[in-house]
């Protein structure tokens, strides 16, 4: 009788899964017009759109096999110039509280860029400030000023759109005005159920393993008997002994076993920032960035090869009021979602990991976390070897885990498990 019941149960909480976030839910207008924008090619010249560099086939990251196998950073709209960064997923993120400082953590939180920077002070929401850079950055999509953007979307298909979600004669508001509206817009696609569905397996995991009754802090960390905590079946046996070794090393940043806002599943980040020892990207093509100019005659990156990307620590530094606290923070970056870092447009379509792209697969990513600090492996050293994190987690130092490659291999599949719409 038990057996039978859990069927039934968890048919129960997929029902409840696909009612509550929506597979078949339409955009609102106003998430509707954020996709129009998101998609359209407001660019100087006009060959670049959001998606060119944040591609939902690709789990809303860079699309083209070329660049993700080597430098990782994706060319702007002039096509000689190059940023410092790889493309993080825009899915999940609109989660991400306004950027401050937890005094009883001691630790940075929320904001949105690789360093927090987009803060969300200006709007309340850290999404829609990041979505007013890249359309004036010069090594993205490169346009003029505001009134240039603002006058392209006053001249598209979907202006009538635009008047429809923010009123009548909203277009003719000051340049500032309607720059912020399409911030916030933009903002409004990203946080949809288009972009977030919350469909992977892991999600359905979740959610019929709750519904059967587990407490959330063992459904996310593989604590107890599969049998239990999986009485459907969702995940196979090498997934879930992945699940048991992301619970010990991994969970503790990358968070599986907590609701996110508004009891959504886990968002596999704490949205704190960390330096992992992550070594540079010798493709990095911003390093020849000395030789490539902007319209006031700066190079792009006068270091050169000496660029050091000390990430949360360099913003800091440019905020009087956060700027003593710069140095702790130096070669920190927001830890990122993990859903969705499978999802390629193809089998065999290589992706490039963390910050600047240097790793190209799953297992080199998380063999890294096993062995950074074993010498025999000869990883390269940090990119910045101030505040590397060596904490123990369950008594194992984070860069020397002694897990075997059977151990590796399951987290990997485990990872798997994070992909939207299987
Ligand atoms: C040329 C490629 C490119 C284009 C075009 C581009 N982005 Fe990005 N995006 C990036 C890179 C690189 C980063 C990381 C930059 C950093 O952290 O300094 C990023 C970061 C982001 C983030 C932060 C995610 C997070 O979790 O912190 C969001 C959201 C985002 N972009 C949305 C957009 C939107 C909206 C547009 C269009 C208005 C856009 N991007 C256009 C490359 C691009
Ligand atoms: C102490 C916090 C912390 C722990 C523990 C941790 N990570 Fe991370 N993770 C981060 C940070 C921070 C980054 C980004 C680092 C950077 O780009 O320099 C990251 C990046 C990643 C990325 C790259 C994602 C992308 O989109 O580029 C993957 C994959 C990943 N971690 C998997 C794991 C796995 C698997 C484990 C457990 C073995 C783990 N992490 C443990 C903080 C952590």
């Amino acid at each position: 009788m038990r057996i039978r019941l859990f069927p039934f149960v968890g048919f129960l909480a997929i029902g409840f899964l696909y009612i509550q976030f929506g597979f078949t839910q339409q955009l609102t207008p106003e998430e509707q017009l954020g996709k129009e924008l998101f998609f359209d090619k407001i660019s100087a010249p006009p060959n670049m759109s959001c998606a060119t560099c944040h591609d939902a086939k690709m789990g809303w990251t860079g699309p083209v096999a070329g660049v993700n196998a080597h430098g990782g950073v994706y060319r702007g709209a002039v096509p000689q110039r190059f940023g410092n960064r790889k493309p993080p997923s825009t899915a999940y993120t609109t989660f991400s509280p306004v950027f401050s400082f937890d005094v009883v953590r001691g630790e940075f939180v929320g904001g949105s860029f690789w360093d927090g920077r987009a803060t969300g002070e200006r709007l309340g929401n850290p999404a829609a400030d990041q979505a007013l850079g890249p359309f004036l950055n010069p090594v993205e999509q490169n346009m003029p000023s505001v009134e240039a953007v603002v006058d392209h979307v006053a001249e598209s298909k979907y202006a009538d759109l635009f008047e429809e979600v923010w009123g009548s004669g909203s277009l003719q508001g000051s340049a500032g005005e309607v720059y912020d509206l399409i911030g916030l817009s933009i903002a409004s696609y990203e946080a949809s159920s288009e972009v977030n569905p919350f469909s992977s397996v892991y999600d359905v995991y979740w959610v019929t393993s709750i519904a059967a009754g587990n407490d959330p802090e063992d459904v996310g960390l593989g604590e107890g008997e599969k049998a239990v905590l999986d009485p459907l079946s969702i995940l196979t046996d090498q997934e879930f002994d992945g699940l048991i070794e992301f619970g010990e090393y991994c969970a503790p940043c990358h968070v599986s076993n907590k609701f996110g806002p508004g009891n959504v599943p886990p968002l596999f980040t704490s949205f704190e920032y960390d330096n992992i020892g992550v070594p540079k990207n010798p493709e990095n093509p911003f390093y020849d960035m000395d030789k490539v100019f902007l319209e006031n005659g700066m190079p792009i990156n006068p270091l050169g090869d000496a660029f050091i990307d000390f990430g949360l620590g360099d913003f800091l530094r440019t905020r009087p009021e956060w700027a003593g606290m710069a140095d702790d923070n130096d070669g920190k970056f927001k830890i990122p979602t993990l859903r969705n870092v499978d999802k390629r447009i193809g089998r065999g379509v290589p992706k490039a990991y963390m910050h600047n792209g240097v790793f190209k697969s799953l297992k080199d990513v998380v063999h890294f976390y096993n062995t950074r600090d074993v010498p025999e492996e000869g990883w390269p050293p940090p990119e910045v070897d101030t505040n590397v994190n060596r904490e123990l987690f369950e008594g194992v130092p984070l860069g020397n885990l002694e897990l075997d490659e059977e151990a590796e291999d399951a987290i990997v599949a485990f990872l798997k498990t994070l992909t939207d719409g299987q």
